[in-house]
């Protein structure tokens, strides 16, 4: 059973504008996947989490035809992602958890982005890679966008966000955030998410973007 770590309410009304705050170069980071995933031979993807839809919509405006599952367990994010796209025909948006995929349809691309640092790494960060793994043919890519880093790199690439960050937010807004990164959050060492991507199936991942704490990884599943 896939852990779910529901968005509802003002959390997923909100999403796009919280984004947009708190994550710097979110948009760019976004903008780079069509031209890294350009040359894959085949163009059927995956995105598992994919809330409101923005890591599909980078997909829709190029020349290269993608096929796109986009999958999503919180009601009111795939809302938005089907107000948002639903009327793109190489899109197809579905309400639940990447377990109620069949593994007889597989993918050549998969995105998780800002879903794995919500998993506590007690087995259920290695189940939704390896739930994901299983859906790939092989030689497929994951690309990731996670909240990386051991204690003291989160630490100290929390305090690069601060100045990151838009001027409008007060200090208490800073703080609380901070805080529940640093808390509340199941980010993982860059050694340990290698670890994991290698036991869920996967080769080693490469980080090709950072931005403060935020990591955004490639990875290859491995050949057989
Ligand atoms: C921070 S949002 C990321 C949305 C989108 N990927 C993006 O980058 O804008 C995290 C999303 O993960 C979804 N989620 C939670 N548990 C999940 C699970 N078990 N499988 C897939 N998605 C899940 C949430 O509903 C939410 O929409």
């Amino acid at each position: 059973m896939d852990k779910v770590e529901l968005f509802e309410n003002e959390r997923a009304q909100d999403y796009n504008h919280f984004v947009e705050t708190w994550i710097p170069n979110y948009h760019y980071f976004l903008d780079c996947l069509p031209k890294l995933l350009r040359e894959t031979s085949s163009k059927d993807l995956l995105a598992v989490g994919c809330g409101t839809g923005n890591e599909i919509e980078r997909f829709v405006k190029t020349p290269e035809e993608w096929k796109i599952t986009g999958i999503d367990p919180s009601p009111e994010m795939i809302k938005q992602a089907k107000n948002n796209l639903g009327d793109y025909k190489n899109i197809t948006l579905i309400e639940g958890v990447t377990s109620d995929l069949s593994v007889e349809n597989k993918y050549s691309v998969a995105m998780l982005l800002l879903v794995l640092h919500f998993f506590e790494d007690n087995g259920d960060k290695l189940n939704l890679l390896k739930t994901i793994a299983d859906r790939l043919i092989s030689g497929a890519i994951l690309i990731m966008l996670d909240i990386t880093g051991s204690k003291t790199q989160l630490k100290q690439n929390l305090e690069i966000l601060k100045f990151l960050l838009p001027r409008r937010l007060s200090e208490e807004q800073i703080s609380s955030r901070l805080q529940r990164i640093e808390n509340e959050l199941y980010s993982v060492s860059e050694e340990r998410l290698s670890e994991l991507c290698q036991e869920a199936g996967f080769e080693q991942p490469l980080r090709f973007f950072q931005s403060s704490i935020y990591m955004g990884w490639m990875v290859k599943k491995k050949r057989l």
